[in-house]
């Protein structure tokens, strides 16, 4: 079996006003399922886990007491809590080291992030199969490549090596480079090659396998986790597993998965989700004249919504606030945000 972990400690900030402190992105329901990203990606996760004692989840204190609200089944001591968001590198080491005591140093672990849409359940349990295989049978980090659909800087690139093998149908290739988040330029030229794919974000190995690998990129993170667990977390440094582990592993392989996926990063996400092709994206009660590309959203179905005249934009609407912002600048909530700090 393979012992899944979700990686539910983010802001989600630029889903920000509906994202809150207390009400990250990851509680929010996006999907139009009436489950939240969490649920959902609970759920698909289960059949691998085969009962909930053996799925895991790693968050942030400010929020854990959402994530018990939100999985009512997952045992208490299956909830790791973190003491301060510092990133996915403490997550993945600190998870996989109580993880390696409660299974052993064998076991296959698998992480993965809580805001991702999935489009083919039964393609996505048949490719986590085989990289649960190739993670057992190989010292193997095993990463799950997205064909890439447009040069984003916002994801990892990964390089295809050589053919590796086949399990399960599917085929495996080593990978020759990973690169996180690259500026648009470098995101072209992979783009050009053919050869790169998106870094999915999830990722399969033995809990030995990373723990070596930790102890040779980030010896001191591993050595305070072992010695402090938690209390480790306020002398640990921010980083994100892509840049301490897996640009620099040798033992990484890839699985091209094609199963349908996205990751919900921001508002213009839910365009592609409910594939609006330039019609408005309404979750709302919404009146609209002469408006087009619109995104709205509104937490309370009584607020009646109306727009005349406008393109691409925005409009949020949750308790307090009201967000209107054009679609290109979506990504700078994350600005405002600070400001808004700033100020309060
Ligand atoms: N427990 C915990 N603690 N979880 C965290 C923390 C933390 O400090 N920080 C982030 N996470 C969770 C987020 O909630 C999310 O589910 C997951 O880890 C990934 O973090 P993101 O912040 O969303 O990463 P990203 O989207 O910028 O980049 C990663 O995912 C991309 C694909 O979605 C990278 O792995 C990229 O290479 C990849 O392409
Ligand atoms: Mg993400």
């Amino acid at each position: 079996t393979l012992i899944p972990v979700i990686l539910a400690g983010g802001k989600g900030e630029r889903f920000w006003p509906l994202s809150r402190r207390h009400r990250p992105k990851q509680f929010l329901c996006l999907d139009g399922t009436g489950d939240s990203l969490l649920q959902s990606t609970a759920n698909r996760l289960l059949p691998l886990a085969q009962k909930w004692e053996n799925l895991w989840v790693i968050t942030a204190a400010p929020i854990a007491d959402g994530v018990r609200e939100q999985l009512p089944q997952l045992p208490e001591t299956n909830l790791l809590v973190e003491p301060q968001g510092k990133d996915t590198a403490p997550a993945v080491a600190w998870a996989t080291l109580e993880i390696a005591k409660h299974y052993g140093k064998d076991a296959v672990i698998g992480f993965f992030p809580a805001d991702h849409w999935i489009g083919d359940n039964d393609a996505f349990q048949q490719t986590l199969k085989a990289a649960s295989e190739v993670a057992l049978t190989e010292n193997a980090i095993v990463t799950l490549g997205i064909k890439p659909a447009y040069p984003s800087t916002g994801y990892g690139y990964i390089e295809q090596g050589k053919h590796y093998g086949e399990f399960n149908n599917l085929l495996v290739y080593s990978v020759s480079r990973f690169t996180e988040k690259p500026n648009r330029e470098t995101a072209e030229l992979f783009i050009e090659t053919g050869k790169f794919s998106w870094n999915s974000g999830m990722f399969i190995f033995r809990a030995g396998v990373v723990l070596e690998e930790l102890k040779k990129y980030a010896p001191q993170m591993v050595q305070l986790l072992q010695d402090k667990g938690q209390e480790a977390y306020e002398n640990l440094e921010k980083k994100s597993i892509d840049y301490v582990l897996m640009e620099k592993t040798q033992l990484a392989y890839v699985l091209p998965a094609n199963f349908g996926w996205d990751d919900l990063g921001d508002w213009n996400s839910l365009e592609r989700l409910i594939e609006s092709k330039g019609q408005n994206v309404e979750l709302a009660n919404h009146v609209g004249l002469d408006t087009q590309g619109a995104i709205i959203y509104a937490s309370n179905d009584d607020e009646v919504i109306v727009t005349i005249g406008l393109e691409n934009v925005v409009i949020v609407r949750d308790q307090n606030v009201t967000l209107v912002v054009n679609k290109e600048r979506t990504q700078d909530i994350k600005k405002v945000l600070q400001l808004l700090s700033k100020n309060s």
